[in-house]
């Protein structure tokens, strides 16, 4: 989850790979204000919507709902308008949902109605029909909630730049005037130690910024952030759905291309061999080349490892073997007496429905990232009791302990070199430190699976769907019940 600040306008942090993102995620000058691929999705996926409905749908901005609504009585006048990337994947789009599912699976008696609205990225059709066949019907039931303005709360889930007015071609959100609203509130998050002065100030134009750990809290109070308006709002995890009782393993090797070092026999042989597992986006603040160097550094084939790389590409080709392969020869890395270690790059899409089994499929999960949001893909992997190792700074510093997980020590900070957030800092992990951990996890087993389960116990006590959407609800509550 990412998840999780764009670079460049886009989310990050994919909850799986994609491998058509790079097309569909980037950003068009020429595409057409408000595009309704979500509702062109619901059309083509359930035959009783029928042409009619469609275009009867397509030609409604939820706009003019709002404001054409006000004759039709409704039994609960109150809304929450979520608008988010529904439909993009990523960190932002598997956050928004888990909201929305644990506000509509777990409060009997909300006080308000819920509408979401697709927002902030591109839509991906691979991403759509990967959802489960409920969580698609929730989307098109939700979609079609009638609110009007003044009784609403909207929910900008997404990088300030897309809030109202977008710095690129998306709804706006709010999709008005933010003084039409009941109560407008962004949720959004950053990875590294600062929030630049354009997203400072569309921060404080919110009545809201939520923001889901302490690390946040403080790094956006210190750029300027008006620290009344700024509430922690962790992140929850379907700890249900992510529960490693319930899965089989995914068979990581049918998928995986085997980049260097030879097949290992032991790997495939179920039990014997000993899988790391580590799913990020292509790019540089994930640490794939820190995670590279350590494995590679302290492994060799007779060793018995494997690395699992689930990556799909962010603002590069997919060519993932030879963009390792020519790390390695630009390294000093020498390669060991027995043969390197073997690493295996995963790039196929991987439907949400199957992820679970993709880490009950690994002995480790593993993200020596520069920089995170929350770390999607960390939650997901302690709730399925895997032991983590991941940086310790950033978002993900809310949930790690050295009792239910790894935190990899912080060796320095770094300027961020490239993007519109140069000049930043984030921080880089030791590379030493990383492969002593990694090292710790194959030998001390015992210990590593005590962590994984306190991971799983930590994960259900803290952010388990029921306990976040009272935090929510509670949230929104006061706002409605608050005079303004
Ligand atoms: C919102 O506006 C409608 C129509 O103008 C009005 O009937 C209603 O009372 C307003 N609601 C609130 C909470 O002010
Ligand atoms: C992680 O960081 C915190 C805060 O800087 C520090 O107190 C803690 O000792 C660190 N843990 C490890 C294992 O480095």
């Amino acid at each position: 989850m990412d998840d999780d600040l764009p670079h460049n306008q886009q989310p990050t942090d994919p909850p799986f790979p994609n491998p058509n993102q790079s097309h569909s995620f980037r950003f068009r000058p020429s595409a057409i204000h408000f595009s309704s691929i979500l509702i062109l999705l619901l059309a083509i996926s359930f035959f009783s919507f029928s042409k009619t409905d469609f275009f009867k749908t397509h030609s409604l901005k939820l706009t003019h709902l709002l404001k054409n609504s006000n004759q039709t009585p409704f039994p609960n006048p109150f809304c929450v308008l979520w608008m988010a990337p529904f439909v993009s994947g990523g960190g932002y789009s598997s956050e928004a949902w888990s909201y929305i599912l644990a506000l509509h699976d777990h409060i009997t008696n909300p006080g308000f109605r819920l509408a979401i609205q697709q927002h902030g990225d591109l839509e991906s059709i691979n991403f759509w029909e990967g959802l489960p066949d409920s969580i698609r019907n929730l989307a098109i039931e939700l979609h079609r909630t009638k609110c009007r303005m003044n009784e609403t709360v909207v929910i900008c889930h997404s990088e300030p730049g897309a809030w109202n007015p977008p710095l690129f071609e998306t709804l706006p959100c709010p999709p008005g005037a933010y003084q039409n609203f009941k109560s407008v509130i962004g949720r959004t998050m950053f990875e590294t130690d600062r929030v630049s002065q354009e997203h400072v100030n569309r921060c404080n134009r919110m009545d809201y910024v939520w923001v889901p750990s302490e690390f946040h809290v403080s790094t956006f109070v210190k750029s300027g952030v008006d620290p009344s308006k700024i509430v922690k709002v962790v992140q929850p995890i379907d700890v249900n759905f992510f529960d490693p009782l319930k899965y089989k393993p995914f068979s990581l090797e049918s998928v995986g291309t085997l980049v260097l070092g030879a097949k290992n026999l032991e790997v495939s042989l179920e039990k014997k061999g000993f899988v790391f597992l580590s799913i990020f986006k292509w790019e540089f603040r994930k640490g794939w080349d820190l995670l590279l160097e350590a494995y590679l550094r302290e492994f060799c084939k007779k060793d018995g490892v494997g690395l699992f790389l689930l990556t799909n590409p962010y603002h590069t080709d997919s060519d993932f073997g030879n963009k390792i392969l020519d790390f390695v020869e630009n390294s000093d890395l020498q390669m060991p007496l027995s043969g390197w270690a073997p690493v295996y790059v995963v790039d196929i899409h991987i439907p949400q429905t199957d992820l679970p089994r993709v880490y009950k499929a690994a002995d480790a999960f593993v993200l020596p990232s520069r920089g995170e949001g929350w770390g999607r893909p960390l939650v997901e992997a302690m709730a399925m009791s895997l032991p983590v190792i991941a940086t310790n700074w950033s978002g993900q510093t809310e949930f790690l302990t050295d009792e239910n997980s790894y935190p990899l020590p912080v060796e320095r900070m770094s300027e961020v070199k490239e993007g519109p957030f140069e000049g930043h800092l984030w921080a880089e992990p030791s590379i030493s430190k990383l492969q002593v951990l990694m090292r710790e996890v194959t030998t001390n087993v015992d210990e590593a699976k005590a962590k994984g389960r306190r991971a799983r116990e930590d994960m259900v006590s803290r952010f388990s769907p029921d306990i976040v959407a009272d935090i929510v609800h509670s949230q929104i509550q006061n706002i409605f019940h608050e005079k303004r």
